[in-house]
């Protein structure tokens, strides 16, 4: 059989390649909508996940997404803690020829498949605190309405022309592939079967005529939109990626498929024999959600933050972009990418039988606990290995013994009595290290203490902002460990209450650590909500007085009153996070196995 190369599109104007038309010009795209900073921009942000597979239950890969978006949402929210003025959405993806194949190997009707597997990420999302603002189901009607509108703005654009469709394509990943990304490998039965070179997964030959987007008029403001705003993809080794691909020909792209092969799925408008794309049907998800087509959703967009997994990224930051630019729209404010989790050093997967449970680590390591270690684990930028005993060292030594043990030193009976937040005392404790006069006690750690957990949300910020959430842990760990070091160093239960000399060198370092204490729970309020709650509320620390903009670390040593001081602390409510490693026996039948 000839075999051609993939995205030969024979167009019926019988051209590969389309010049502009006259209802088209490239110059209303790059000044326009591209250099314009949204007004609302500031007010407003808008937050994603990728919206997920229907056809297998969820793994920690999808739940990891998932944490990521919620953490940076969050972490927004304790900026500008209005709800109104921040949007977060998730959902799954239940449209396609990958979603009808597992349908019909299941022996169900794809909308019973898609009932089931949906219910499990909503119940997992809700189970692990995942704060979104609204869960999206392709299947809704809503969307429907949103899909063929958008469709409808891309013709009337002149974007879409028939044409043939000859190539690979790759239903595990709904995509189509060029002769160059396809590899022969030993299928079942020991014949070599093509599949993608990426993925591993088998793809099949299709030459059929569908409708074609002119995507190769779009490779210039690509590349005008990401050659002016560096950050748009963050971390920036992925923004250099995107402009490397861009540095090749971009073909245009086929966005429908017949429907007597392809019918779970959202109808062209007016060509009942043409189901939508996937991926088009699926990115448009993100405007569904805020209202489109109502004119509401331009409150919310361009101001919008998608995180993505490293493997969809170029239809977040190649076809979404380009999309949207058709359509009369700006591209996302920022697309944050990351990598995978691998498990025992392998790629997760069914057939591998290591796919690792999300509910039942969340389960054996509780919500803040799992929460924390893929947030303090995932790097975006590589891959990460994932195995239980690392789970456990993790958070025995930060969350148990670390935060935990100073939350304990500090407000433990013995040590604080009268369970009162103690007074500072500015002569012990100067705001220079050369006024410490004879009852002054700080040394110089001390003062690099004070110094560190001050700029610590401006760091932690800086981070965030990057898309570097386990640097923002790392330094919150490193404070703690600071922080236990200054109450190890002043040995506060070796000071007397009742000593008119020490007693008011033994306030000032319970409170000094409890002020400490109070960053650190504001600061980890994204990653281990409920964790940060009790901590704070044990620290008597009012649901007011949460956010970055209240945050004041230790008032008093700048010269502030301090409205802490004196105040009586929340009630003891126990072990801040109890110590795994003795306490799991599955942990101790996985060492003997
Ligand atoms: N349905 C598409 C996304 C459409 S968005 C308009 C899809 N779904 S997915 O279920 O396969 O993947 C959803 C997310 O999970 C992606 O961001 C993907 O990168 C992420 N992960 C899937 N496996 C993963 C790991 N092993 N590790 C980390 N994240 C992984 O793609």
């Amino acid at each position: 059989m000839l075999r051609v190369s993939a995205f030969r599109l024979l167009g019926r104007r019988g051209a590969s390649r389309v010049s502009l038309s006259e209802d088209f010009s490239l110059r209303h795209y790059s000044s326009g909508p591209l250099s314009v900073r949204d007004d609302t921009r500031d007010s407003r942000a808008y937050f994603t996940t990728p919206i997920f597979y229907v056809n297998a239950a969820p793994h920690i890969g999808h739940l990891y997404s998932a944490l990521l978006a919620d953490a940076l949402c969050r972490h927004h929210r304790l900026r500008v803690p209005s709800d109104a003025a921040t949007g977060f959405s998730t959902g799954t993806d239940e449209h396609g020829l990958k979603i009808q194949q597992a349908a019909a190997a299941a022996g169900l009707a794809p909308s019973e498949l898609c009932d089931r597997v949906s219910a499990q990420f909503q119940q997992l999302f809700r189970e692990a605190d995942i704060s979104s603002t609204d869960f999206i189901r392709t299947t809704e009607a809503r969307h429907r309405v949103a899909v063929q509108h958008f469709w409808g703005m891309l013709k009337a654009r002149g974007l879409l022309y028939k044409g043939i469709y000859e190539g690979w394509y790759c239903a595990s990943d709904e995509c189509f592939l060029p002769e160059a990304k396809v590899t022969r490998q030993p299928g079942p039965s020991g014949d070599l079967c093509p599949v993608s070179l990426e993925s591993g997964h088998p793809v099949s030959w299709t030459k059929e005529e569908n409708y074609i987007f002119r995507l190769s008029q779009f490779r210039e403001p690509l590349q005008q939109w990401l050659r002016g705003d560096p950050e748009a993809i963050t971390p920036e080794p992925f923004h250099h990626t995107v402009l490397q691909w861009l540095e090749e020909e971009l073909p245009d792209l086929s966005v429908s498929r017949r429907s007597s092969h392809l019918h779970w799925g959202i109808p062209v408008p007016g060509d009942d024999s043409q189901t939508i794309y996937v991926w088009l049907d699926a990115l448009v998800n993100y405007l569904t959600v805020i209202g489109y087509p109502n004119a509401e959703f331009k409150s919310w967009w361009p101001n919008t933050s998608h995180i993505i997994g490293k493997d969809i990224l170029k239809f977040h930051a190649i076809y979404w972009p380009a999309l949207l630019l058709g359509a009369g729209m700006s591209p996302p404010h920022r697309i944050y990418v990351h990598s995978h989790w691998t498990v025992c050093g392998q790629k997760m997967s069914k057939s591998l039988g290591n796919v690792v449970d999300p509910r039942t680590c969340l389960d054996r390591y509780t919500v803040d606990g799992f929460r924390y270690f893929l947030l303090r684990q995932g790097v975006p930028s590589w891959d990460c290995d994932y195995y239980d005993e690392k789970v456990v060292k993790l958070l025995d030594s930060e969350l148990a013994d670390a935060l935990g043990g100073l939350l304990n030193r500090c407000t433990a009976n013995r040590i604080n009595p009268s369970g009162i937040y103690p007074a500072f005392c500015t002569t012990c404790f100067p705001s220079e290290p050369g006024l410490v006069g004879p009852s002054g006690r700080a040394q110089a750690e001390d003062y690099a203490l004070v110094s560190a957990v001050a700029t610590l949300p401006k760091q932690v910020a800086d981070h965030y902002d990057n898309f570097q959430i386990y640097k923002a842990l790392e330094a919150v760990s490193s404070c703690v460990r600071q922080t236990n070091g200054f109450v190890q160093r002043h040995a506060p239960w070796k000071l007397n209450w009742e000593s008119p000399v020490d007693a008011p060198w033994l306030g000032t370092v319970l409170h000094v650590a409890l002020e400490c204490l109070r960053v650190f729970g504001t600061l980890l309020q994204p990653v281990t909500p409920s964790l940060a709650d009790r901590l704070l509320s044990r620290l008597g620390v009012s649901s007011t007085e949460r956010s970055l903009g209240e945050l004041h670390f230790l008032s008093r040593f700048y010269g502030h009153p301090s409205p802490f001081e004196g105040r009586r602390l929340g009630p003891e409510t126990g072990v801040l996070f109890p110590r795994l490693d003795q306490s799991r026996s599955w942990l101790v039948k996985a060492h003997k196995t």
